[in-house]
């Protein structure tokens, strides 16, 4: 169904969506082998990236010509560190499928300089021809990559401070929240309205209210995924829990 000019699918449980989502990778993929996608961190894309290494190991998903962004990731933290997004997405997926290391782009959150380590990634997504397909999760408090919700927020990739809530969401990778980096690296509202398509992926009742406020809600910086109503091509694929508070024809 259509809500205020967003996509909405909706799938029985996670499964059922991350899986879906990995097949519509693979045509993708298939379609257009240079494909750039854009990717998200967090327990939601757990299962899209279990989908995509097993449509991998068929043989139905080739990673080889396809380049990858990230959307974020956190201040002070090194590409090594077993904490970082970085190393989150290497187990997942990067060190499992064929992707090109040269062709897996990402936020460097040790960076000396973070405005110049953020004018690189834009650049670098410039130079890849833009983003494809760029999945994204979405936080509780209604956050795409690290756009917290504010009263206005930034176009371009830039360094962010965490909200309080974000940080304790975040608190399983550090062991404890007074352990989670106060500040991120994360592609701006800009660049990720940029991408061609967007598949915003929200599964569980913890998203179900934050699934209502940006699907039928207002388009506003305090719920930063409303901006996705923004976009062309913009799809919100949610489990039934997730869409447990949309209306009746929206569920
Ligand atoms: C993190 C990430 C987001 C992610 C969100 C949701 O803070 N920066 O990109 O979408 O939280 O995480 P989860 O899927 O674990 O709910």
């Amino acid at each position: 169904m259509q809500a205020n000019g967003l996509t909405i699918r909706r799938f029985a449980g996670p499964e059922n969506a991350a899986s879906a989502l990995a097949r519509d990778v693979a045509r993708a993929l298939a379609v257009k082998p240079h494909l750039v996608l854009g990717f998200p961190t967090g327990r939601t894309p757990v299962p899209l990236y279990t989908a995509l290494v097993a449509l991998f190991e068929k043989g139905r998903a080739d990673f080889s010509r396809a380049s990858t962004f990230n959307l974020d990731e956190f201040v002070g933290v090194l590409p090594g560190d077993p904490r970082s997004y970085r190393a989150f997405m290497d187990r997942q997926l990067f060190d499992v499928v064929n992707l090109r290391p040269s062709h897996i782009h990402f936020l460097n959150g040790a960076a000396s300089d973070a405005v110049a380590e953020c004018a690189r990634y834009e650049r670098a997504i410039a130079r890849a021809g833009g983003i494809d397909l760029l999945v994204l999760g979405l936080g509780t408090n209604g956050h795409i990559g690290f756009n917290e919700p504010a009263r206005e927020l930034v176009a371009g990739t830039h360094r962010t401070r965490l909200t309080p809530a974000t940080r304790r969401a975040n608190a399983s990778l550090f062991g404890r929240v007074a352990d989670v980096p106060k500040e991120a690296l994360s592609m701006g509202m800009s660049t990720i309205l940029r991408a061609r398509r967007i598949v915003l992926l929200a599964t569980g009742s913890a998203k179900a209210k934050t699934i209502r406020q940006m699907v039928l809600g207002p388009i506003t910086p305090r719920v930063p995924a409303s901006f996705l109503q923004l976009h062309r091509r913009a799809e919100v694929w949610v489990d039934r829990e997730a869409a447990g508070e949309l209306s009746e024809d929206a569920r």
